[in-house]
């Protein structure tokens, strides 16, 4: 195991900023560890990683990953069971889709286990972070991004992976309303959809802006091409129920973020018995059961948003009220057995969590 091989140098933060925390009052994502990992990338190879004191970053102004965007993230969590241990969700899948990101973008990859060992390591030294809250968890974002002082265009020499964690609740904090979009586009084919790189949500600020104006938390995105075909949402992927069985967009196209809730919800809920339809999945399918009161449920499924039930979805001038919470069982369920599992509640029997 590359923990027994690779001893990360850990440089301690002379005061933590721990007292100064705010627990009954944590906004996503503005609240900071004590620590980062840093790992710069040069003459060819990765560099040996550490943990360092949280702090800002000094860049040159024609650093390329600001010109050019060769940027790329992740998302994952790390929660405390009430045996005292320490989970993290799937870190492997995760150092699986950031290669895949680091391909697309022409940028270094990192071995998977590598990734893993950095996160596990940021995580050991920041435990204290780690809420202690149903429905908290530590966000870890890790990022690579192109640090060449040069103005021409080419893919970057020199990159910088860090990591650094947040404490956090839910990205959303009450069911989400949401909006079909048929003219703007998140992904066309060919481009960069399935990476998790910045410039597919720069891309999507100004129309998920016009949305949030009519009172919507976000869009559904549709295909580029006809806008016929629903692919997934701004920060989540989509899960629709008919007729008991859950309809997802499939991750065929590569448009559509491979998302790692996603694919534990159809794990879990085929383990359960319930039916899971990958496939495309027309607009037209679903605003007609929606029309109809066919549609029996309809989510969002993500690491920060986890399960993000939606209320109320539009359609050019129609506005769907959906069912209420309690009368959607099977997400109800999927939400809290995931969350069950996290926190070492429930068995974890398809060997999700990694122990830290
Ligand atoms: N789709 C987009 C565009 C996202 O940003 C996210 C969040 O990471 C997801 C889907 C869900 O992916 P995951 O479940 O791996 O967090
Ligand atoms: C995640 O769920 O990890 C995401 O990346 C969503 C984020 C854009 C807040």
């Amino acid at each position: 195991m590359i923990k027994d091989i690779l001893d990360i140098k850990v440089t301690r933060a002379v005061e933590s900023k721990l007292p100064q925390v705010d627990w009954e009052n944590l906004p996503f994502g503005k609240v900071f560890s004590d620590h980062m990992l840093v790992m710069d990338y040069k003459d060819g190879a990765w560099q040996t990683p550490e943990v360092l004191p949280f702090t800002n970053l000094s860049l040159h102004p024609a650093v390329s990953v600001i010109h050019y965007g060769q940027s790329i993230f992740e998302g994952l969590k790390a929660n405390r069971t009430e045996s005292g241990d320490i989970f993290l969700f799937r870190p492997d899948m995760n150092g699986r889709r950031l290669q895949e990101s680091c391909e697309r973008m022409c940028m270094p990859e990192i071995p998977v286990d590598l990734f893993v060992e950095c996160t596990r390591k940021l995580v050991e030294v920041d435990q204290n972070w780690i809420p202690n809250k149903k429905g908290y968890s530590l966000y870890i974002r890790p990022i690579i991004f192109a640090t060449d002082e040069y103005i021409g265009i080419r893919p970057s020499e020199t990159y910088k992976f860090m990591i650094f964690t947040c404490p956090v609740g839910a990205y959303y904090s009450e069911p989400v309303n949401v909006k079909i979009e048929e003219y703007y586009t998140r992904a066309a084919a060919g481009g960069v959809g399935r990476a998790k790189t910045a410039g597919n949500y720069a891309a999507s600020l100004y129309p998920a802006k016009l949305a949030q104006e009519q009172g919507y938390h976000q869009l559904i995105w549709t295909d580029a091409s006809t806008h016929e075909y629903i692919e997934e949402s701004g920060t989540m992927n989509i899960m629709f129920q008919i007729g008991g069985k859950l309809i997802t967009p499939s991750e065929d196209s590569d448009t559509i973020l491979r998302g790692i809730t996603k694919r534990s919800v159809i794990e879990l809920v085929q383990s359960w018995g319930i039916e899971v339809e990958e496939r495309k999945v027309s607009v037209k399918e679903i605003v007609e059961a929606a029309r109809s009161g066919k549609l029996e449920d309809a989510f969002g499924i993500g690491t920060a948003a986890t399960i993000a039930h939606i209320a109320k979805m539009g359609y050019r001038d129609e506005v769907f009220h959906l069912k209420p919470l309690e009368e959607r069982p099977i997400s109800n369920s999927i939400k809290e057995t995931l969350n069950d599992i996290k926190l070492g509640i429930k068995p974890d029997t398809l060997n999700w969590c990694l122990k830290v």
